[in-house]
Protein backbone atom coordinates (compact mmCIF):
# COMPACT_ATOMS: atom_id res chain seq x y z
CA UNK A 1 0.00 0.00 0.00
CA UNK A 2 1.29 3.09 -1.00
CA UNK A 3 1.75 5.99 1.93
CA UNK A 4 0.08 8.75 -0.24
CA UNK A 5 -3.87 9.72 0.59
CA UNK A 6 -5.97 7.99 -0.90
CA UNK A 7 -9.01 9.59 -3.51
CA UNK A 8 -11.80 7.91 -4.66
CA UNK A 9 -14.43 9.79 -7.32
CA UNK A 10 -17.50 7.73 -8.11
CA UNK A 11 -19.02 8.72 -12.09
CA UNK A 12 -16.23 8.99 -14.22
CA UNK A 13 -18.60 10.94 -16.73
CA UNK A 14 -18.01 15.11 -17.15
CA UNK A 15 -17.37 16.07 -13.30
CA UNK A 16 -15.77 12.90 -12.14
CA UNK A 17 -13.09 12.85 -14.44
CA UNK A 18 -12.24 16.60 -14.64
CA UNK A 19 -12.26 16.15 -10.87
CA UNK A 20 -10.05 13.30 -11.34
CA UNK A 21 -7.47 14.63 -13.49
CA UNK A 22 -7.27 17.90 -11.30
CA UNK A 23 -6.57 15.50 -8.24
CA UNK A 24 -3.92 13.42 -10.54
CA UNK A 25 -2.03 16.64 -11.47
CA UNK A 26 -1.87 18.00 -8.20
CA UNK A 27 0.19 14.91 -7.46
CA UNK A 28 -0.32 14.33 -3.65
CA UNK A 29 -3.03 11.25 -3.53
CA UNK A 30 -3.79 8.02 -5.44
CA UNK A 31 -6.74 8.32 -7.37
CA UNK A 32 -9.63 5.55 -7.30
CA UNK A 33 -12.54 6.48 -10.93
CA UNK A 34 -15.09 4.64 -10.07
CA UNK A 35 -18.47 3.85 -12.67
CA UNK A 36 -20.57 1.89 -13.51
CA UNK A 37 -20.41 1.31 -17.23
CA UNK A 38 -17.90 -1.25 -18.00
CA UNK A 39 -14.14 -0.29 -18.87
CA UNK A 40 -15.28 3.19 -19.37
CA UNK A 41 -13.65 4.33 -15.71
CA UNK A 42 -10.66 1.87 -17.08
CA UNK A 43 -10.01 3.55 -20.08
CA UNK A 44 -10.07 6.97 -18.63
CA UNK A 45 -7.51 6.22 -16.26
CA UNK A 46 -5.50 4.88 -18.78
CA UNK A 47 -5.21 8.05 -20.76
CA UNK A 48 -5.10 10.14 -17.58
CA UNK A 49 -2.31 8.07 -16.32
CA UNK A 50 -0.49 8.46 -19.52
CA UNK A 51 -1.18 12.15 -19.74
CA UNK A 52 1.19 12.61 -16.57
CA UNK A 53 3.86 11.25 -18.44
CA UNK A 54 3.52 14.99 -20.72
CA UNK A 55 2.71 17.11 -18.26
CA UNK A 56 4.78 15.82 -15.06
CA UNK A 57 2.50 14.16 -12.82
CA UNK A 58 3.09 10.56 -11.48
CA UNK A 59 -0.22 9.21 -10.52
CA UNK A 60 -1.69 6.09 -9.55
CA UNK A 61 -4.84 6.14 -10.83
CA UNK A 62 -7.10 2.88 -11.24
CA UNK A 63 -10.56 2.71 -12.79
CA UNK A 64 -13.07 -0.05 -11.55
CA UNK A 65 -16.69 -1.16 -12.11
CA UNK A 66 -16.41 -1.92 -8.51
CA UNK A 67 -15.58 -1.17 -4.85
CA UNK A 68 -12.82 -3.30 -3.93
CA UNK A 69 -9.84 -0.78 -5.35
CA UNK A 70 -11.53 2.09 -3.43
CA UNK A 71 -10.84 0.80 0.12
CA UNK A 72 -9.65 2.43 2.81
CA UNK A 73 -10.10 6.37 0.92
CA UNK A 74 -9.08 9.24 2.89
CA UNK A 75 -12.69 11.58 0.64
CA UNK A 76 -15.07 9.94 -1.45
CA UNK A 77 -16.39 12.28 -4.08
CA UNK A 78 -19.52 11.31 -5.19
CA UNK A 79 -20.38 12.57 -8.88
CA UNK A 80 -22.81 9.72 -10.39
CA UNK A 81 -25.73 10.41 -11.56
CA UNK A 82 -28.05 11.93 -14.56
CA UNK A 83 -26.73 15.23 -15.37
CA UNK A 84 -29.24 18.17 -16.75
CA UNK A 85 -30.77 18.35 -20.17
CA UNK A 86 -32.26 21.27 -21.14
CA UNK A 87 -35.44 22.81 -19.94
CA UNK A 88 -35.11 20.47 -16.62
CA UNK A 89 -33.63 21.96 -13.34
CA UNK A 90 -31.60 20.37 -11.01
CA UNK A 91 -34.23 19.32 -8.84
CA UNK A 92 -36.04 17.56 -11.76
CA UNK A 93 -33.33 14.99 -11.01
CA UNK A 94 -33.97 14.27 -7.61
CA UNK A 95 -35.62 10.31 -7.52
CA UNK A 96 -33.10 9.10 -10.21
CA UNK A 97 -30.51 10.90 -8.41
CA UNK A 98 -31.77 9.69 -5.04
CA UNK A 99 -31.74 6.20 -5.99
CA UNK A 100 -28.28 6.13 -7.53
CA UNK A 101 -26.41 8.28 -4.67
CA UNK A 102 -27.60 5.93 -1.90
CA UNK A 103 -26.43 2.72 -3.66
CA UNK A 104 -23.47 4.45 -4.43
CA UNK A 105 -23.07 6.05 -0.72
CA UNK A 106 -23.49 2.38 0.51
CA UNK A 107 -20.87 0.52 -1.28
CA UNK A 108 -18.28 3.18 -0.90
CA UNK A 109 -18.39 3.76 3.02
CA UNK A 110 -18.79 0.14 3.85
CA UNK A 111 -15.17 -0.10 2.42
CA UNK A 112 -13.78 3.80 3.33
CA UNK A 113 -15.33 4.37 6.87
CA UNK A 114 -13.32 6.56 7.86
CA UNK A 115 -13.71 9.10 4.50
CA UNK A 116 -15.38 12.41 4.32
CA UNK A 117 -17.68 12.29 1.49
CA UNK A 118 -18.11 15.30 -0.80
CA UNK A 119 -20.99 14.88 -2.87
CA UNK A 120 -21.53 16.70 -6.26
CA UNK A 121 -24.58 15.08 -8.02
CA UNK A 122 -27.47 17.49 -8.02
CA UNK A 123 -30.21 18.25 -6.56
CA UNK A 124 -27.18 18.80 -4.76
CA UNK A 125 -28.55 20.26 -1.04
CA UNK A 126 -31.14 16.71 -1.28
CA UNK A 127 -28.20 14.40 -2.84
CA UNK A 128 -25.74 15.51 0.76
CA UNK A 129 -29.32 14.30 2.58
CA UNK A 130 -29.03 11.18 1.22
CA UNK A 131 -25.74 10.66 1.33
CA UNK A 132 -25.76 11.48 5.15
CA UNK A 133 -28.69 9.27 5.81
CA UNK A 134 -27.02 6.36 3.84
CA UNK A 135 -23.82 6.63 5.66
CA UNK A 136 -25.01 7.59 9.25
CA UNK A 137 -21.78 9.27 9.23
CA UNK A 138 -21.35 12.37 11.13
CA UNK A 139 -22.13 15.31 9.94
CA UNK A 140 -18.55 16.83 9.88
CA UNK A 141 -18.05 13.95 7.21
CA UNK A 142 -20.44 14.34 4.78
CA UNK A 143 -20.03 17.44 2.97
CA UNK A 144 -21.53 19.42 -0.59
CA UNK A 145 -20.05 20.98 -3.74
CA UNK A 146 -21.85 23.90 -4.50
CA UNK A 147 -20.98 27.35 -3.19
CA UNK A 148 -17.45 27.17 -4.79
CA UNK A 149 -18.71 26.27 -7.97
CA UNK A 150 -21.18 29.49 -7.48
CA UNK A 151 -18.95 31.62 -6.35
CA UNK A 152 -16.95 30.86 -8.96
CA UNK A 153 -19.12 32.03 -11.05
CA UNK A 154 -20.16 35.28 -9.69
CA UNK A 155 -16.21 36.08 -9.41
CA UNK A 156 -15.92 35.69 -12.70
CA UNK A 157 -18.40 37.98 -14.01
CA UNK A 158 -17.65 40.56 -11.73
CA UNK A 159 -14.01 40.17 -13.16
CA UNK A 160 -15.28 40.54 -16.53
CA UNK A 161 -17.56 43.52 -15.70
CA UNK A 162 -15.10 45.75 -13.60
CA UNK A 163 -12.38 44.27 -16.44
CA UNK A 164 -10.23 43.25 -13.86
CA UNK A 165 -8.34 40.41 -12.29
CA UNK A 166 -10.87 37.52 -10.86
CA UNK A 167 -7.80 36.95 -8.57
CA UNK A 168 -8.52 40.23 -6.81
CA UNK A 169 -12.40 39.56 -7.03
CA UNK A 170 -13.98 38.39 -3.74
CA UNK A 171 -17.02 36.88 -3.31
CA UNK A 172 -19.68 35.01 -1.52
CA UNK A 173 -22.28 32.64 -2.58
CA UNK A 174 -24.34 30.84 0.06
CA UNK A 175 -28.04 29.49 0.30
CA UNK A 176 -29.12 26.34 -1.75
CA UNK A 177 -27.64 25.01 -5.08
CA UNK A 178 -30.84 26.39 -6.92
CA UNK A 179 -32.09 29.69 -8.31
CA UNK A 180 -32.94 31.15 -5.23
CA UNK A 181 -29.16 30.98 -3.81
CA UNK A 182 -27.51 34.18 -2.30
CA UNK A 183 -24.99 35.62 -3.41
CA UNK A 184 -24.02 37.71 -0.33
CA UNK A 185 -22.95 41.09 -2.12
CA UNK A 186 -22.35 43.04 1.40
CA UNK A 187 -19.23 40.42 1.67
CA UNK A 188 -18.18 40.81 -1.98
CA UNK A 189 -14.96 43.07 -2.53
CA UNK A 190 -12.74 43.77 -5.20
CA UNK A 191 -9.34 44.88 -4.02
CA UNK A 192 -10.86 45.06 -0.72
CA UNK A 193 -13.09 47.96 -1.99
CA UNK A 194 -17.15 46.77 -1.34
CA UNK A 195 -18.72 45.88 -4.66
CA UNK A 196 -21.65 48.02 -4.14
CA UNK A 197 -18.84 51.44 -5.02
CA UNK A 198 -17.87 50.02 -7.83
CA UNK A 199 -21.13 48.88 -9.43
CA UNK A 200 -24.74 50.22 -9.50
CA UNK A 201 -27.49 48.57 -7.79
CA UNK A 202 -28.59 48.05 -11.43
CA UNK A 203 -25.18 46.14 -12.54
CA UNK A 204 -24.62 44.40 -9.69
CA UNK A 205 -28.50 42.91 -9.95
CA UNK A 206 -27.81 41.62 -12.88
CA UNK A 207 -24.11 39.99 -12.10
CA UNK A 208 -26.53 38.11 -9.38
CA UNK A 209 -29.17 37.17 -11.91
CA UNK A 210 -26.89 35.79 -13.91
CA UNK A 211 -25.23 33.78 -11.33
CA UNK A 212 -28.13 32.42 -10.19
CA UNK A 213 -28.86 30.65 -13.44
CA UNK A 214 -25.22 30.25 -14.22
CA UNK A 215 -25.91 26.25 -14.66
CA UNK A 216 -28.95 27.13 -16.76
CA UNK A 217 -26.88 28.73 -19.43
CA UNK A 218 -24.26 26.50 -19.65
CA UNK A 219 -27.16 23.62 -19.82
CA UNK A 220 -28.77 25.31 -22.92
CA UNK A 221 -25.51 26.22 -24.55
CA UNK A 222 -24.29 22.96 -24.39
CA UNK A 223 -27.18 20.56 -23.67
CA UNK A 224 -25.67 19.23 -20.69
CA UNK A 225 -24.49 20.51 -17.32
CA UNK A 226 -21.01 22.44 -16.37
CA UNK A 227 -17.86 19.91 -15.51
CA UNK A 228 -14.46 21.92 -15.86
CA UNK A 229 -15.48 24.28 -13.35
CA UNK A 230 -17.62 22.16 -11.17
CA UNK A 231 -14.79 19.51 -11.49
CA UNK A 232 -11.87 22.13 -9.76
CA UNK A 233 -14.62 23.01 -7.59
CA UNK A 234 -14.43 19.59 -6.04
CA UNK A 235 -10.82 19.48 -6.22
CA UNK A 236 -10.33 22.47 -4.18
CA UNK A 237 -12.49 20.70 -1.86
CA UNK A 238 -10.69 17.69 -1.74
CA UNK A 239 -7.36 19.79 -1.33
CA UNK A 240 -7.86 21.31 1.58
CA UNK A 241 -9.44 18.32 3.98
CA UNK A 242 -6.52 15.78 2.53
CA UNK A 243 -3.76 18.59 3.27
CA UNK A 244 -5.45 19.70 5.96
CA UNK A 245 -5.63 23.34 4.61
CA UNK A 246 -8.33 24.64 7.07
CA UNK A 247 -9.33 26.65 4.35
CA UNK A 248 -13.07 28.82 4.61
CA UNK A 249 -14.59 27.99 1.47
CA UNK A 250 -18.64 28.02 0.74
CA UNK A 251 -19.52 24.72 0.71
CA UNK A 252 -23.15 22.76 1.70
CA UNK A 253 -23.03 21.69 5.40
CA UNK A 254 -25.86 20.43 7.68
CA UNK A 255 -26.83 22.75 9.87
CA UNK A 256 -28.21 22.75 13.20
CA UNK A 257 -29.45 26.28 14.30
CA UNK A 258 -26.52 28.29 11.91
CA UNK A 259 -28.16 30.80 10.03
CA UNK A 260 -31.33 30.25 11.46
CA UNK A 261 -31.65 26.81 9.98
CA UNK A 262 -32.06 23.49 11.53
CA UNK A 263 -31.89 19.85 9.82
CA UNK A 264 -31.14 21.03 7.01
CA UNK A 265 -27.81 21.04 4.31
CA UNK A 266 -27.16 24.44 2.85
CA UNK A 267 -24.30 26.85 1.41
CA UNK A 268 -22.35 28.14 4.47
CA UNK A 269 -19.04 29.37 4.96
CA UNK A 270 -17.15 26.22 6.27
CA UNK A 271 -13.25 25.78 7.89
CA UNK A 272 -12.47 22.39 5.99
CA UNK A 273 -9.82 20.32 6.71
CA UNK A 274 -8.59 16.46 7.82
CA UNK A 275 -11.92 16.27 9.93
CA UNK A 276 -14.55 17.31 6.83
CA UNK A 277 -16.95 20.46 8.22
CA UNK A 278 -14.43 21.55 11.39
CA UNK A 279 -16.77 24.65 11.86
CA UNK A 280 -19.53 26.54 10.38
CA UNK A 281 -18.40 29.92 9.84
CA UNK A 282 -21.24 32.72 10.76
CA UNK A 283 -21.27 35.73 8.92
CA UNK A 284 -23.12 38.54 9.26
CA UNK A 285 -25.56 38.77 6.73
CA UNK A 286 -28.04 42.19 5.73
CA UNK A 287 -31.47 42.15 6.60
CA UNK A 288 -32.04 41.46 2.48
CA UNK A 289 -29.06 38.49 2.41
CA UNK A 290 -31.24 36.91 5.42
CA UNK A 291 -34.30 36.96 3.84
CA UNK A 292 -33.14 35.20 0.75
CA UNK A 293 -31.14 32.81 2.86
CA UNK A 294 -34.69 31.81 4.13
CA UNK A 295 -36.61 31.36 0.65
CA UNK A 296 -33.88 29.58 -0.19
CA UNK A 297 -33.98 27.25 2.91
CA UNK A 298 -38.04 27.09 1.67
CA UNK A 299 -36.80 26.34 -1.39
CA UNK A 300 -34.23 23.50 -0.13
CA UNK A 301 -36.19 21.85 2.05
CA UNK A 302 -39.24 21.02 -0.76
CA UNK A 303 -37.03 19.21 -2.95
CA UNK A 304 -35.65 17.05 0.45
CA UNK A 305 -39.33 16.41 1.19
CA UNK A 306 -39.69 14.55 -2.47
CA UNK A 307 -37.12 12.24 -1.00
CA UNK A 308 -37.66 8.69 -0.07
CA UNK A 309 -41.28 9.01 -1.92
CA UNK A 310 -41.51 7.68 -5.55
CA UNK A 311 -39.60 4.89 -6.50
N1 LIG B 1 -22.52 3.94 -9.96
C1 LIG B 1 -21.44 4.50 -10.54
N2 LIG B 1 -21.54 5.39 -11.54
C2 LIG B 1 -22.75 5.70 -11.97
C3 LIG B 1 -23.93 5.15 -11.41
C4 LIG B 1 -23.78 4.24 -10.36
N3 LIG B 1 -24.83 3.66 -9.76
N4 LIG B 1 -24.99 5.67 -12.08
C5 LIG B 1 -24.50 6.52 -13.00
N5 LIG B 1 -23.16 6.53 -12.95
C6 LIG B 1 -22.22 7.26 -13.79
C7 LIG B 1 -22.61 7.27 -15.25
O1 LIG B 1 -22.30 6.04 -15.90
C8 LIG B 1 -21.81 8.44 -15.79
O2 LIG B 1 -20.56 8.03 -16.33
O3 LIG B 1 -22.19 8.63 -13.44
C9 LIG B 1 -21.57 9.32 -14.54
C10 LIG B 1 -22.16 10.70 -14.68
O4 LIG B 1 -21.46 11.36 -15.67
P1 LIG B 1 -22.14 12.35 -16.71
O5 LIG B 1 -23.35 11.71 -17.29
O6 LIG B 1 -21.07 12.84 -17.63
O7 LIG B 1 -22.68 13.54 -15.78
P2 LIG B 1 -21.80 14.74 -15.16
O8 LIG B 1 -21.89 15.90 -16.06
O9 LIG B 1 -20.48 14.24 -14.75
O10 LIG B 1 -22.67 15.09 -13.88
C11 LIG B 1 -22.77 14.20 -12.78
O11 LIG B 1 -22.81 15.92 -11.14
O12 LIG B 1 -22.86 18.23 -11.39
C12 LIG B 1 -23.62 17.09 -11.14
O13 LIG B 1 -25.79 17.63 -12.09
C13 LIG B 1 -24.64 16.83 -12.23
O14 LIG B 1 -25.85 15.15 -11.05
C14 LIG B 1 -24.91 15.38 -12.07
C15 LIG B 1 -23.55 14.83 -11.64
Amino acid sequence: MSGRKKITVVGAGNVGATCAQELARRDYADVVLVDIIPNFPQGKALDMNQAGAVLGYEPVLTGANGYEETADSDVVVITAGRPRAPGMSRDDLVTTNESIVSAVTRQAVRRSPKAVVVVVSNPLDAMCHVAKSTSRFPKSRVVGMAGILDTARFSAFIARELEVSVKDVTATVLGGHGDQMVPVVSATTVGGIPLAELLSKAKIRKLVERTRFGGGEIVDLLGTSAWYAPGAAAAQMVDSICLDEKRVLPCTALLEGEYGVRGLYMGVPVKLGAGGVEEVVTLKLTADERKMFRTSAAAVREVVAVLGKKK
